[in-house]
């Protein structure tokens, strides 16, 4: 799909990966509905951004019905990027129901939500596209984070089913799963710094995937280097051994570090 002249809503526009995928989106000539939890900060990009025709909507995602009602307020969308997160880690017994249920929402039922208001409309045009934003921990699971890892691996079972259903019908469906990302957003922003030998992403490289993911109707595009994408797709063939290596001494120092650094994003 060529972007030019699209309308495209956006979750989580605000944040350290959302402001990248804004900018590329807009500067590609679409038109965007932006949508984050504060007015001024969601005004503040829109102001930024190239183009023109460009909108805000304030929505608390974790609010039952919020998803249903952004869908409705943002009107004809030809795409959709579902990228709104929250880190969802630590321990399951840290997390109030509440905190809980949040995470569930705004990482897995939200996009799922958006999707079913949506399809409809772009199937009756036969075209659109959504995207949604997983992770490497869609594919292997780590310690202190059963929360997160349960939606992702979720929204990516999701995201490829949708597809077996759209793509014959004209719709596009494509996972864009980051690794670690360095200079911005949850990872960086827990200030736990990068695991050695692992290297990291870009944000520009996850706004640029979530570009060719549309533009070349990509399954799934996974930004991070070699050796993190070897070690997701090892942990996918071999989720028993990816395990225990994870849950090592060295894997659970690491992990701590970032749910310190993550806690207060619940
Ligand atoms: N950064 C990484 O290393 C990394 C790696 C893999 C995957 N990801 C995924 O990339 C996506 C973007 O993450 P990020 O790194 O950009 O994180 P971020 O900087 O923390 O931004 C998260 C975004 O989600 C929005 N959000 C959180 N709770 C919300 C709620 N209740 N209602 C509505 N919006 C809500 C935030 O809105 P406000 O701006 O209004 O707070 C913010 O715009 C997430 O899905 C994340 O899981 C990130």
């Amino acid at each position: 799909m060529d972007l030019s002249g699209r309308t495209a809503l956006l979750t989580g526009a605000t944040g350290g990966l959302g402001r990248e995928i804004a900018a590329a989106l807009a500067a590609r000539g679409a038109k965007l509905s932006l949508s984050g939890r504060g007015q001024e900060a969601l005004d503040a990009l829109a102001g930024q951004l190239p183009g023109e025709g460009h909108r805000t909507l304030v929505t608390d995602l974790a609010e039952p019905g919020a998803a249903e009602k952004l869908a409705a307020e943002a009107g004809e969308v030809d795409i959709l990027v579902a990228n709104a997160g929250l880190p969802g880690t630590g321990r399951l017994t840290e997390f109030s129901p509440e905190q809980l249920n949040g995470t569930l929402r705004v990482n897995l039922e939200a996009p799922i939500h958006l999707a079913r208001a949506l399809e409809p409309a772009m199937l009756e045009r036969g075209s659109g596209h959504m995207v949604f934003i997983s992770s490497l921990s869609g594919k292997s699971a780590t310690p202190l984070s059963s929360i997160y890892n349960a939606t992702k691996f979720g929204l990516r079972g999701f995201a490829l089913g949708l597809r077996a259903d759209l793509n014959p019908r004209g719709v596009g469906v494509s996972l864009v799963s980051p690794g670690t990302i360095r200079e911005a957003g949850m990872y960086h922003d827990s200030g736990a710094g990068p695991i050695p030998g692992l290297g990291t992403g870009s944000p520009e490289q996850v706004a640029a995937a979530v570009v060719r993911a549309i533009e070349k109707n990509k399954v799934e595009i996974a930004v991070a280097p070699p050796q993190q994408r070897a070690m997701a797709h090892f942990a996918l063939a071999s989720p028993g051994i990816s395990v225990k290596i994870a849950s090592g001494a060295q894997g659970q120092k690491a992990a701590s570090a970032v749910a310190k650094g993550q806690s207060n994003k619940r």
